[in-house]
Protein backbone atom coordinates (compact mmCIF):
# COMPACT_ATOMS: atom_id res chain seq x y z
CA UNK A 1 0.00 0.00 0.00
CA UNK A 2 1.43 3.11 -1.47
CA UNK A 3 0.24 6.50 -1.02
CA UNK A 4 2.28 9.23 -2.68
CA UNK A 5 1.44 12.84 -2.78
CA UNK A 6 3.53 14.08 -6.29
CA UNK A 7 4.80 18.16 -6.23
CA UNK A 8 5.45 20.44 -8.67
CA UNK A 9 8.90 21.56 -6.85
CA UNK A 10 9.26 25.34 -8.02
CA UNK A 11 6.39 27.74 -9.74
CA UNK A 12 4.32 25.21 -11.50
CA UNK A 13 4.89 24.02 -15.32
CA UNK A 14 7.22 21.26 -13.96
CA UNK A 15 5.94 18.60 -16.28
CA UNK A 16 3.44 17.39 -13.99
CA UNK A 17 1.24 15.77 -16.81
CA UNK A 18 3.50 13.51 -18.16
CA UNK A 19 5.18 12.06 -14.79
CA UNK A 20 1.89 11.58 -13.60
CA UNK A 21 1.10 9.78 -16.75
CA UNK A 22 4.29 7.71 -16.33
CA UNK A 23 3.54 6.91 -12.49
CA UNK A 24 0.09 6.52 -12.96
CA UNK A 25 0.04 2.64 -14.33
CA UNK A 26 2.20 1.82 -10.80
CA UNK A 27 -0.84 3.19 -8.38
CA UNK A 28 -4.89 1.97 -8.65
CA UNK A 29 -6.04 5.87 -7.96
CA UNK A 30 -5.06 9.17 -8.70
CA UNK A 31 -6.58 12.29 -6.42
CA UNK A 32 -5.95 15.79 -7.60
CA UNK A 33 -5.69 17.53 -3.84
CA UNK A 34 -5.64 21.23 -4.80
CA UNK A 35 -6.14 24.07 -7.34
CA UNK A 36 -8.55 24.25 -10.38
CA UNK A 37 -8.61 24.75 -13.93
CA UNK A 38 -5.54 27.15 -13.84
CA UNK A 39 -3.73 23.97 -14.09
CA UNK A 40 -2.55 22.81 -17.88
CA UNK A 41 -1.52 19.29 -17.30
CA UNK A 42 -0.25 18.48 -20.93
CA UNK A 43 0.61 14.84 -22.06
CA UNK A 44 1.31 13.29 -25.62
CA UNK A 45 0.60 9.95 -26.41
CA UNK A 46 1.39 8.73 -29.98
CA UNK A 47 0.03 11.86 -32.00
CA UNK A 48 -2.65 13.06 -29.42
CA UNK A 49 -1.72 15.91 -27.18
CA UNK A 50 -4.11 16.32 -24.39
CA UNK A 51 -4.01 19.21 -22.28
CA UNK A 52 -5.59 18.14 -18.29
CA UNK A 53 -6.82 21.61 -16.59
CA UNK A 54 -8.85 18.96 -13.73
CA UNK A 55 -9.32 15.88 -13.97
CA UNK A 56 -5.98 14.10 -13.08
CA UNK A 57 -3.41 12.74 -15.73
CA UNK A 58 -4.27 8.95 -14.53
CA UNK A 59 -7.73 9.20 -16.35
CA UNK A 60 -5.28 8.12 -19.25
CA UNK A 61 -4.83 4.66 -18.39
CA UNK A 62 -7.47 2.87 -18.21
CA UNK A 63 -7.20 0.70 -15.11
CA UNK A 64 -6.28 3.96 -13.22
CA UNK A 65 -9.82 5.80 -10.98
CA UNK A 66 -9.12 9.48 -10.72
CA UNK A 67 -10.44 11.46 -7.85
CA UNK A 68 -10.86 15.19 -7.55
CA UNK A 69 -10.61 16.09 -4.02
CA UNK A 70 -12.27 18.58 -1.96
CA UNK A 71 -9.23 20.92 -1.88
CA UNK A 72 -9.81 21.72 -5.44
CA UNK A 73 -12.11 24.45 -6.85
CA UNK A 74 -14.37 23.39 -10.15
CA UNK A 75 -15.49 25.15 -12.97
CA UNK A 76 -18.33 22.42 -13.98
CA UNK A 77 -18.53 24.06 -17.73
CA UNK A 78 -14.65 23.14 -17.60
CA UNK A 79 -15.11 19.78 -16.49
CA UNK A 80 -17.60 19.19 -18.85
CA UNK A 81 -15.67 20.20 -21.39
CA UNK A 82 -12.51 17.83 -20.55
CA UNK A 83 -14.97 15.01 -19.65
CA UNK A 84 -16.14 15.82 -23.72
CA UNK A 85 -12.55 15.85 -24.72
CA UNK A 86 -11.51 12.66 -23.36
CA UNK A 87 -14.79 11.08 -24.62
CA UNK A 88 -14.17 11.92 -27.92
CA UNK A 89 -11.20 9.67 -27.94
CA UNK A 90 -12.72 7.01 -26.72
CA UNK A 91 -11.54 7.18 -23.07
CA UNK A 92 -14.28 5.60 -20.55
CA UNK A 93 -14.58 7.83 -17.58
CA UNK A 94 -17.39 6.07 -16.11
CA UNK A 95 -17.19 4.78 -13.02
CA UNK A 96 -13.72 5.99 -13.12
CA UNK A 97 -13.97 9.62 -12.14
CA UNK A 98 -15.18 10.25 -8.59
CA UNK A 99 -15.78 14.20 -7.29
CA UNK A 100 -15.65 15.14 -3.80
CA UNK A 101 -18.63 16.56 -2.74
CA UNK A 102 -17.29 19.12 -0.32
CA UNK A 103 -14.92 20.57 -3.54
CA UNK A 104 -16.12 24.48 -3.89
CA UNK A 105 -17.81 25.49 -7.16
CA UNK A 106 -15.99 28.49 -9.22
CA UNK A 107 -19.11 30.44 -10.64
CA UNK A 108 -19.51 33.15 -13.17
CA UNK A 109 -18.95 36.08 -10.53
CA UNK A 110 -15.33 34.34 -9.40
CA UNK A 111 -13.94 34.80 -13.09
CA UNK A 112 -15.27 38.04 -13.16
CA UNK A 113 -14.22 39.50 -10.00
CA UNK A 114 -10.72 37.81 -10.90
CA UNK A 115 -10.51 39.97 -14.58
CA UNK A 116 -11.67 42.85 -12.48
CA UNK A 117 -9.20 42.52 -9.73
CA UNK A 118 -6.28 41.93 -12.32
CA UNK A 119 -7.51 45.01 -14.19
CA UNK A 120 -6.06 47.20 -11.64
CA UNK A 121 -2.96 48.09 -9.77
CA UNK A 122 -2.92 45.15 -7.38
CA UNK A 123 -2.46 43.27 -10.44
CA UNK A 124 -0.51 39.03 -9.75
CA UNK A 125 -0.66 38.06 -13.29
CA UNK A 126 -3.08 35.06 -12.49
CA UNK A 127 -5.16 32.89 -14.70
CA UNK A 128 -8.44 34.50 -15.06
CA UNK A 129 -10.12 31.41 -14.06
CA UNK A 130 -11.38 32.63 -10.46
CA UNK A 131 -8.98 30.52 -8.70
CA UNK A 132 -8.83 33.16 -6.18
CA UNK A 133 -11.77 34.89 -5.32
CA UNK A 134 -13.63 30.86 -5.26
CA UNK A 135 -11.04 29.78 -2.48
CA UNK A 136 -12.17 33.66 -0.80
CA UNK A 137 -15.52 32.99 -0.47
CA UNK A 138 -14.72 29.36 0.70
CA UNK A 139 -12.78 30.82 3.37
CA UNK A 140 -15.16 33.28 3.71
CA UNK A 141 -17.54 30.44 4.36
CA UNK A 142 -19.92 31.63 1.61
CA UNK A 143 -19.03 29.30 -0.82
CA UNK A 144 -20.99 27.14 -2.99
CA UNK A 145 -19.95 23.42 -2.88
CA UNK A 146 -20.34 20.93 -5.06
CA UNK A 147 -22.94 19.07 -3.05
CA UNK A 148 -25.05 21.60 -3.21
CA UNK A 149 -25.51 20.73 -6.47
CA UNK A 150 -27.88 17.96 -5.50
CA UNK A 151 -30.84 20.32 -3.12
CA UNK A 152 -31.97 22.30 -5.53
CA UNK A 153 -34.06 24.45 -2.57
CA UNK A 154 -30.15 25.02 -1.47
CA UNK A 155 -28.46 25.68 -4.25
CA UNK A 156 -31.19 28.60 -5.39
CA UNK A 157 -30.90 29.89 -2.01
CA UNK A 158 -27.67 29.67 -1.42
CA UNK A 159 -26.27 31.70 -5.00
CA UNK A 160 -29.31 34.26 -4.15
CA UNK A 161 -27.58 35.13 -0.95
CA UNK A 162 -24.32 35.62 -2.83
CA UNK A 163 -25.63 37.15 -5.96
CA UNK A 164 -27.32 39.95 -3.34
CA UNK A 165 -24.14 40.39 -2.22
CA UNK A 166 -21.81 40.02 -5.31
CA UNK A 167 -24.38 42.52 -7.45
CA UNK A 168 -23.60 45.32 -4.77
CA UNK A 169 -20.15 44.74 -5.56
CA UNK A 170 -20.12 44.62 -9.20
CA UNK A 171 -22.05 47.83 -9.29
CA UNK A 172 -21.38 50.25 -7.04
CA UNK A 173 -17.71 49.39 -6.58
CA UNK A 174 -16.85 48.17 -9.91
CA UNK A 175 -19.03 49.94 -12.32
CA UNK A 176 -20.43 46.59 -13.82
CA UNK A 177 -23.33 44.75 -14.36
CA UNK A 178 -25.27 42.89 -12.41
CA UNK A 179 -25.46 38.99 -12.53
CA UNK A 180 -28.69 37.54 -13.35
CA UNK A 181 -29.85 35.19 -10.28
CA UNK A 182 -32.18 32.60 -12.83
CA UNK A 183 -29.67 32.42 -14.96
CA UNK A 184 -27.03 31.22 -13.50
CA UNK A 185 -29.67 29.24 -10.69
CA UNK A 186 -30.57 27.67 -14.69
CA UNK A 187 -26.97 26.59 -15.39
CA UNK A 188 -26.10 25.51 -12.20
CA UNK A 189 -29.25 22.54 -12.30
CA UNK A 190 -28.39 21.89 -15.67
CA UNK A 191 -24.66 21.12 -14.70
CA UNK A 192 -25.70 18.65 -12.15
CA UNK A 193 -27.80 16.52 -14.06
CA UNK A 194 -24.23 15.97 -16.05
CA UNK A 195 -22.09 15.50 -13.03
CA UNK A 196 -24.54 14.53 -10.78
CA UNK A 197 -22.82 10.67 -10.99
CA UNK A 198 -19.23 11.09 -10.27
CA UNK A 199 -20.11 13.33 -7.37
CA UNK A 200 -19.28 10.91 -3.67
CA UNK A 201 -17.68 11.33 -0.21
CA UNK A 202 -14.64 11.12 -1.57
CA UNK A 203 -12.33 10.65 1.84
CA UNK A 204 -14.25 7.74 2.75
CA UNK A 205 -13.92 6.36 -0.91
CA UNK A 206 -10.05 7.37 -0.41
CA UNK A 207 -9.32 6.01 3.16
CA UNK A 208 -11.61 2.42 2.45
CA UNK A 209 -9.46 2.25 -0.83
CA UNK A 210 -6.03 1.89 1.44
CA UNK A 211 -7.64 -0.35 4.21
CA UNK A 212 -8.30 -2.38 1.15
CA UNK A 213 -4.48 -2.12 0.14
CA UNK A 214 -4.70 -0.13 -2.86
CA UNK A 215 -2.03 2.34 -3.48
CA UNK A 216 -2.94 5.79 -4.44
CA UNK A 217 -0.84 9.10 -6.46
CA UNK A 218 -2.18 12.45 -5.27
CA UNK A 219 -1.44 14.70 -7.38
CA UNK A 220 -0.89 18.74 -6.76
CA UNK A 221 -1.20 21.96 -9.48
CA UNK A 222 0.89 24.23 -9.21
CA UNK A 223 4.54 24.66 -7.25
CA UNK A 224 5.60 24.94 -3.79
CA UNK A 225 6.66 28.24 -4.73
CA UNK A 226 3.18 29.25 -5.44
CA UNK A 227 1.51 27.96 -2.05
CA UNK A 228 -0.08 30.27 -0.61
CA UNK A 229 1.76 29.78 2.76
CA UNK A 230 5.27 29.06 1.78
CA UNK A 231 5.47 30.50 -1.95
CA UNK A 232 6.57 33.99 -2.93
CA UNK A 233 2.99 35.81 -1.79
CA UNK A 234 1.85 37.60 -2.56
CA UNK A 235 2.02 36.46 -6.34
CA UNK A 236 1.11 32.84 -5.33
CA UNK A 237 -1.86 31.01 -6.22
CA UNK A 238 -4.76 30.90 -3.39
CA UNK A 239 -4.23 27.12 -2.14
CA UNK A 240 -1.30 25.09 -0.90
CA UNK A 241 0.23 22.96 -4.09
CA UNK A 242 3.26 21.71 -0.90
CA UNK A 243 2.83 18.36 0.31
CA UNK A 244 0.75 19.21 2.94
CA UNK A 245 -1.99 20.53 1.40
CA UNK A 246 -2.68 16.69 0.12
CA UNK A 247 -3.48 15.99 3.31
CA UNK A 248 -6.35 18.85 3.87
CA UNK A 249 -7.29 18.08 0.18
CA UNK A 250 -7.91 14.69 0.20
CA UNK A 251 -9.32 13.98 3.44
CA UNK A 252 -6.36 11.69 3.88
CA UNK A 253 -4.00 11.70 7.28
CA UNK A 254 0.04 12.16 7.40
CA UNK A 255 0.47 8.73 8.67
CA UNK A 256 -1.07 7.48 5.61
CA UNK A 257 1.11 8.99 3.22
CA UNK A 258 4.33 7.08 2.55
CA UNK A 259 6.67 8.99 -0.06
CA UNK A 260 6.96 12.72 -1.56
CA UNK A 261 8.10 12.82 -5.13
CA UNK A 262 9.47 16.06 -6.77
CA UNK A 263 8.82 17.08 -10.14
CA UNK A 264 11.37 19.32 -10.80
CA UNK A 265 12.32 21.09 -14.31
CA UNK A 266 16.12 21.06 -15.35
CA UNK A 267 16.09 25.06 -15.55
CA UNK A 268 13.12 27.44 -13.67
CA UNK A 269 9.93 29.25 -15.19
CA UNK A 270 7.74 31.12 -13.97
CA UNK A 271 4.47 32.88 -15.43
CA UNK A 272 2.70 35.57 -14.05
CA UNK A 273 4.54 38.32 -12.10
CA UNK A 274 6.56 38.10 -8.94
CA UNK A 275 10.45 37.80 -8.32
CA UNK A 276 12.35 35.29 -10.07
CA UNK A 277 16.11 35.61 -9.21
CA UNK A 278 17.83 33.58 -11.63
CA UNK A 279 15.71 34.84 -14.88
CA UNK A 280 16.96 34.99 -17.94
CA UNK A 281 16.69 38.38 -19.55
CA UNK A 282 16.80 39.53 -23.31
CA UNK A 283 17.94 36.81 -26.03
CA UNK A 284 18.90 34.45 -23.95
CA UNK A 285 15.84 34.03 -22.07
CA UNK A 286 14.13 34.41 -25.44
CA UNK A 287 16.34 31.27 -26.79
CA UNK A 288 15.52 29.09 -23.72
CA UNK A 289 11.28 29.62 -23.78
CA UNK A 290 11.42 29.11 -27.89
CA UNK A 291 13.80 25.71 -27.76
CA UNK A 292 11.61 24.58 -24.03
CA UNK A 293 8.20 25.85 -25.82
CA UNK A 294 7.53 27.39 -22.61
CA UNK A 295 4.16 29.10 -23.30
CA UNK A 296 1.49 28.52 -20.64
CA UNK A 297 -0.81 25.42 -21.33
CA UNK A 298 -3.66 27.00 -19.61
CA UNK A 299 -3.33 30.89 -20.74
CA UNK A 300 -0.66 30.54 -23.81
CA UNK A 301 1.37 32.92 -22.07
CA UNK A 302 4.85 33.29 -22.42
CA UNK A 303 7.00 32.13 -19.49
CA UNK A 304 9.79 33.70 -18.32
CA UNK A 305 12.95 31.12 -18.05
CA UNK A 306 16.24 31.12 -15.96
CA UNK A 307 18.84 29.07 -14.52
CA UNK A 308 18.14 26.07 -12.45
CA UNK A 309 17.84 27.00 -8.58
CA UNK A 310 19.49 24.88 -5.97
CA UNK A 311 19.40 27.22 -3.32
CA UNK A 312 14.92 27.75 -3.80
CA UNK A 313 14.91 24.10 -4.64
CA UNK A 314 16.48 23.32 -0.98
CA UNK A 315 14.08 25.23 0.50
CA UNK A 316 11.14 23.53 -1.54
CA UNK A 317 12.88 19.96 -0.63
CA UNK A 318 12.75 21.32 2.80
CA UNK A 319 8.98 22.12 3.31
CA UNK A 320 7.83 19.26 1.07
CA UNK A 321 9.83 16.36 2.29
CA UNK A 322 10.63 15.62 -0.75
CA UNK A 323 12.53 11.77 -1.32
CA UNK A 324 13.31 11.78 -4.85
CA UNK A 325 12.81 13.52 -8.10
CA UNK A 326 11.72 13.59 -11.35
CA UNK A 327 14.08 15.96 -13.50
CA UNK A 328 11.83 17.41 -16.88
CA UNK A 329 13.09 18.65 -20.13
CA UNK A 330 16.89 18.24 -19.72
CA UNK A 331 16.75 17.94 -23.32
CA UNK A 332 16.08 21.19 -23.55
CA UNK A 333 19.48 22.64 -22.47
CA UNK A 334 21.34 20.50 -24.95
CA UNK A 335 22.00 23.90 -27.13
CA UNK A 336 24.02 25.47 -24.24
CA UNK A 337 27.44 25.98 -23.93
CA UNK A 338 28.13 26.62 -20.79
CA UNK A 339 24.56 26.39 -18.12
CA UNK A 340 24.89 27.84 -14.72
CA UNK A 341 23.23 26.89 -11.81
CA UNK A 342 22.46 28.73 -8.70
CA UNK A 343 23.90 27.64 -5.79
CA UNK A 344 23.36 30.40 -3.16
CA UNK A 345 21.70 34.22 -2.80
CA UNK A 346 23.70 37.32 -1.44
CA UNK A 347 21.96 40.19 -0.07
CA UNK A 348 23.83 43.20 1.07
CA UNK A 349 27.14 41.48 0.47
CA UNK A 350 26.18 38.42 3.05
CA UNK A 351 25.52 34.83 1.95
CA UNK A 352 22.26 33.88 3.07
CA UNK A 353 21.17 30.66 5.00
CA UNK A 354 17.54 30.48 4.01
CA UNK A 355 15.46 31.12 0.92
CA UNK A 356 13.53 34.81 1.79
CA UNK A 357 10.06 34.03 0.89
CA UNK A 358 9.29 38.04 0.90
CA UNK A 359 9.43 39.92 -2.27
CA UNK A 360 11.48 43.18 -0.65
CA UNK A 361 13.94 40.83 -0.47
CA UNK A 362 14.02 38.56 -2.78
CA UNK A 363 14.39 41.70 -5.52
CA UNK A 364 17.08 42.56 -3.77
CA UNK A 365 19.71 38.93 -3.70
CA UNK A 366 22.25 38.36 -5.56
CA UNK A 367 22.57 34.37 -6.92
CA UNK A 368 25.98 33.29 -6.58
CA UNK A 369 26.53 31.02 -9.72
CA UNK A 370 28.53 28.07 -10.90
CA UNK A 371 29.02 26.91 -14.50
CA UNK A 372 28.94 24.13 -15.88
CA UNK A 373 29.90 22.77 -19.44
CA UNK A 374 27.17 21.80 -21.78
CA UNK A 375 26.92 18.67 -23.79
CA UNK A 376 26.08 19.71 -26.90
CA UNK A 377 24.08 16.50 -28.24
CA UNK A 378 20.87 15.41 -28.81
CA UNK A 379 19.65 13.39 -25.94
CA UNK A 380 16.18 13.33 -26.85
CA UNK A 381 16.44 9.26 -27.95
CA UNK A 382 18.57 8.62 -24.97
CA UNK A 383 16.83 5.96 -23.02
CA UNK A 384 18.71 4.64 -21.00
CA UNK A 385 21.30 6.42 -17.86
CA UNK A 386 24.29 5.00 -18.97
CA UNK A 387 23.44 6.13 -22.77
CA UNK A 388 23.58 10.46 -21.76
CA UNK A 389 27.02 12.32 -22.17
CA UNK A 390 29.09 12.46 -19.80
CA UNK A 391 28.81 16.34 -19.12
CA UNK A 392 24.71 15.38 -19.03
CA UNK A 393 25.14 13.13 -16.58
CA UNK A 394 27.65 15.44 -14.41
CA UNK A 395 25.51 18.38 -14.59
CA UNK A 396 22.32 16.02 -13.01
CA UNK A 397 25.19 14.83 -10.23
CA UNK A 398 25.79 18.61 -9.73
CA UNK A 399 22.49 19.67 -9.36
CA UNK A 400 21.08 16.33 -7.46
CA UNK A 401 24.22 17.11 -5.06
CA UNK A 402 23.45 20.50 -4.21
CA UNK A 403 19.69 20.41 -3.84
CA UNK A 404 19.58 17.37 -1.26
CA UNK A 405 17.76 14.94 -3.65
CA UNK A 406 18.08 11.85 -5.73
CA UNK A 407 16.72 11.43 -8.98
CA UNK A 408 14.81 8.64 -9.80
CA UNK A 409 13.31 9.86 -13.70
CA UNK A 410 14.66 11.67 -16.51
CA UNK A 411 12.42 12.79 -18.72
CA UNK A 412 14.25 14.06 -22.34
CA UNK A 413 11.33 14.87 -24.38
CA UNK A 414 7.17 15.26 -24.59
CA UNK A 415 6.32 11.86 -25.29
CA UNK A 416 6.02 8.76 -22.91
CA UNK A 417 8.67 6.88 -24.41
CA UNK A 418 11.12 9.68 -23.45
CA UNK A 419 11.49 9.11 -20.45
CA UNK A 420 14.99 7.55 -17.80
CA UNK A 421 14.19 5.27 -15.06
CA UNK A 422 16.74 5.25 -12.50
P1 LIG B 1 -4.25 31.94 -10.12
O1 LIG B 1 -3.89 30.59 -9.62
O2 LIG B 1 -4.96 31.92 -11.46
O3 LIG B 1 -4.93 32.78 -9.10
O4 LIG B 1 -2.85 32.71 -10.43
C1 LIG B 1 -1.93 33.06 -9.39
C2 LIG B 1 -0.49 32.86 -9.86
O5 LIG B 1 -0.23 31.47 -10.04
C3 LIG B 1 -0.17 33.53 -11.21
O6 LIG B 1 1.17 33.96 -11.20
C4 LIG B 1 -0.31 32.38 -12.20
O7 LIG B 1 0.44 32.59 -13.36
C5 LIG B 1 0.24 31.23 -11.37
N1 LIG B 1 -0.31 29.94 -11.78
C6 LIG B 1 -1.55 29.44 -11.57
N2 LIG B 1 -1.66 28.21 -12.10
C7 LIG B 1 -0.47 27.91 -12.63
C8 LIG B 1 0.05 26.74 -13.28
O8 LIG B 1 -0.62 25.71 -13.45
N3 LIG B 1 1.35 26.82 -13.67
C9 LIG B 1 2.12 27.90 -13.45
N4 LIG B 1 1.69 29.00 -12.85
C10 LIG B 1 0.41 29.00 -12.43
Amino acid sequence: MEVSVLVGSQWGDEGKGKIVDILSNRYDIVARYQGGANAGHTIEIDNNKFVLHLIPSGILRDNVICVIGNGVVIDPQALLDEIALLESFNINIKGRLFISQNAHLIMPYHKLLDSISESGSNKIGTTGRGIGPCYIDKYARKGIKVIDLLNKSVLEEKIKLNLEEKNVLLRKIYNQKELNIEEITKDYIEFEKKISQYITDTPSYLNNAIEEGKSILLEGAQGALLDVDHGTYPYVTSSSPTSGGACTGTGIPPTKISSVIGIVKAYTTRVGLGPFPTELEGEAGEKLRKTGAEFGATTGRPRRCGWYDAFLMNYSRMINGIQRVAITKLDVLSYLDEIKVCTGYELDGKRLKSFPTDVERLNKIIPVYETLPGWKSDISKVRYYEDLPVNAKDYLSFISEKSGFEISIISVGPKREQTIEL
